[in-house]
């Protein structure tokens, strides 16, 4: 039962909410996990249903339903309005779940490629798409617009609240595209975020004159926000 395990994989080292979860059901009939992935800085937290609102439309899918026995999700109300989700009982076991892994074989350049068409970019039409290196595995990610601009996701956020949401917690290396832009770099949100994950991993940023970059994580953040005061 998908239930069970997803409750398992909260990321809430900072409240007590270490049961949110949600699964939201694509037109598709495809079922997108969702956990509640929270970050140091509190307002960079991903809550359950918004992560997997955008794990369906980042795959080209459209939210029409959503499972959870969480008592009070983050902006239910909002959520279910915006997308005019029903809400159901339970995932049918004959839904195919989403599994985002990619083999290590794969021709990342190419691969980026074909994901920047996925993206959901309404507002920029600048299309971003990143692939988070795990142990044996990629999973991808592309940005992803909403009505609300503050809302929308970006690639590198994407991929991690899919990697998370999967049960996967180790990343080596994220490898990030943005076809359109010139110098490719990480926003600030995104930083903070990869910060926590993987404070001695790598991005490799592939910019649009198709050169790449390698760098650190903690060299693209100094001084990062972090306090004792807030357990990890
Ligand atoms: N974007 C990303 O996906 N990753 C970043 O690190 C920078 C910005 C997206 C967000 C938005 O959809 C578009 O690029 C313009 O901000």
């Amino acid at each position: 039962m998908i239930e069970k395990s997803l409750k398992e994989r909260v990321y809430s080292p900072y409240s007590d909410k270490d049961s949110e979860w949600c699964v939201i059901l694509g037109s598709s009939g495809t079922a997108y996990p969702g956990v509640r992935v929270e970050n140091i800085s509190f307002p960079l937290t991903i809550t359950s249903i918004h992560g997997a609102i955008c794990s369906c439309l980042a795959n080209g899918d459209k939210p029409v339903a959503y499972v959870t026995d969480f008592e009070h999700l983050e902006m239910e109300g909002y959520w279910t309005e915006q997308f005019s989700l029903d809400k159901l009982d339970k995932v049918l076991s004959s839904a195919p779940i989403y599994d985002p892994l990619l083999p290590l074989s794969i021709d990342t350049e190419s691969e980026l490629e074909k994901l920047s068409h996925q993206a959901v970019i309404p507002h920029s039409d600048f299309p971003v798409a990143a692939l988070l290196k795990t142990g044996d595995e990629y999973v991808p990610g592309v940005n992803v617009e909403l009505d609300s601009w503050a809302l929308g996701l970006c690639a590198e956020r994407v991929a991690l609240f899919r990697a998370v949401s999967h049960g996967i917690t180790e990343f080596s290396d994220i490898l990030v595209a943005a076809p359109k832009g010139d110098f490719n770099s990480p926003c600030g949100a995104c930083r903070q975020v990869l910060m926590e994950w993987m404070p001695r991993g790598r991005i490799n940023l592939h910019h649009g004159d198709n050169s790449h970059s390698t760098h650190n994580i903690k060299d693209l953040l100094p001084y990062a926000f972090s306090s004792r005061n807030l357990s990890l």
